[in-house]
């Protein structure tokens, strides 16, 4: 057995942690580049509660507001000509998924300003200005991951942009910073966390330390939703679980289920969580049974983790939830089978143990969808 376990980030979870922990950015540089959505981190509290504790430091400040969903390699442009034209050293990243790949990024390519938008994706970021990452859903586990997922318009899919240097040298989870999120937004973020634990377990990347988290990610969400109730003890436990699920990830990566998420957010802007969760149940269907079952004990082992015992089970629990966030999106065959033919070249597609073919992920697509 050869392990090879890294995640080099800090996190610190508590009520107040950002001011009361203040000191572990006070040392990352004079100048920071706040990167953050429209609204939610000003909403949430999390924007000021960041100002106070650089006031408190002594460090100067400049905020990059604009970032929307699925930011593209444009917006990264445009934080790292502020960071530029700031002259910030460090960035904070606050918010949700896309405002934390989006300082990730940025605080990357400011170190590596020329480097060419075809080489964004190929290229793994040795060096980046220092990064502080504070999430304000729980779902992405942006906030202990190597890579920031953005999307490319040139290939018409999302791509993920990498490097060690992208790890935030720590984040901070204030779970008062979820009690602002809609019930979608929640239902969706704690699915993605949910598809990170599951598809981590079932990439060929999978060890023992991974495992443990993947599992415990899992129980947590399952506990969260049969609880039922969105209180103090269940944000902390969908921050934890989801955090863990970063922790997941950022060594095993995505499988299958990802990558053909990743056309629905692409081409129809289906919240990437709820893109994911959509496919799930069909993906462990398909997962259980190809290659003779030879990886059904796998998924047994996630249904363990659920406290669950059946497929059946999982996607009746995936469709309340669903429902809970939204009407059903209704799709044409045509369109996925364009979506196959894309997916199906994805790189997480041959990270996973079991690799649907195109005709695979059509059937995937259609049984889920239509
Ligand atoms: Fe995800």
């Amino acid at each position: 057995m050869r392990i090879d376990y890294f995640m080099p980030t800090r996190v610190v979870m508590g009520e107040n942690c950002v001011f009361d922990s203040r000191e572990l950015f006070a040392g990352l540089g004079k100048k920071a580049m706040l990167v953050t959505g429209r609204n939610s981190a000003k909403l949430n509290g999390a924007q000021a509660d960041v100002e106070k504790a650089l006031v408190a430091n002594g460090q100067a400040r400049a905020l990059y507001d604009k970032v929307m969903s699925n930011p593209s390699v444009e917006c990264i442009r445009e934080i790292v000509d502020a960071i530029g034209a700031e002259q910030c050293d460090f960035v904070i990243a606050i918010g949700g998924g896309s405002p934390l790949d989006a300082g990730k990024a940025a605080a990357a390519l400011a170190y590596a300003p020329e480097t060419k938008s075809a080489l964004l994706f190929s290229t793994s970021f040795t060096s980046a200005l220092p990064i502080v990452a504070i999430p304000s859903t729980a779902g992405t586990g942006s906030e202990v991951t190597r890579n920031a997922v953005l999307t490319n318009h040139h290939i018409k899919n999302k791509a993920s942009m990498a490097g060690p240097a992208m790890f935030p040298r720590c984040a901070f989870l204030d779970a008062r910073y979820l009690s602002t999120l809609s019930m979608s937004t929640t239902i969706n973020t704690a699915v993605d966390a949910l598809s990170h634990a599951i598809e981590g377990m079932l990439s060929i990347r999978a060890s023992l330390f991974s495992d443990m988290l993947a599992k415990e990610s899992i129980s947590l969400i399952a506990k969260c939703y049969r609880r039922g109730d969105f209180g103090r003890q269940t944000r902390e436990e969908l921050f934890s679980a989801s955090t863990l699920a970063g922790m997941v990830i950022t060594n095993t990566g995505t499988v299958a289920a990802h990558a053909m998420g990743y056309m629905l957010t692409y081409n129809r802007n289906i919240d990437h969580g709820r893109a994911t969760g959509l496919l799930l149940g069909e993906f462990l269907r398909f997962a259980q049974k190809t290659e003779q079952g030879k990886h059904a004990g796998r998924i047994n082992e996630i249904l363990a983790s659920l406290d669950i015992s059946s497929l059946d089970e999982f996607c009746s629990i995936l469709d309340t939830l669903f429902r809970a966030s939204g009407p059903y999106e209704r799709f044409e065959r045509s369109e996925l089978e364009a979506y196959a033919a894309q997916a199906v070249r994805a790189k997480n597609r041959a990270n996973g143990i079991a690799k649907p073919s195109e005709q695979d992920i059509l059937d995937i697509f259609v049984k889920s969808l239509t």
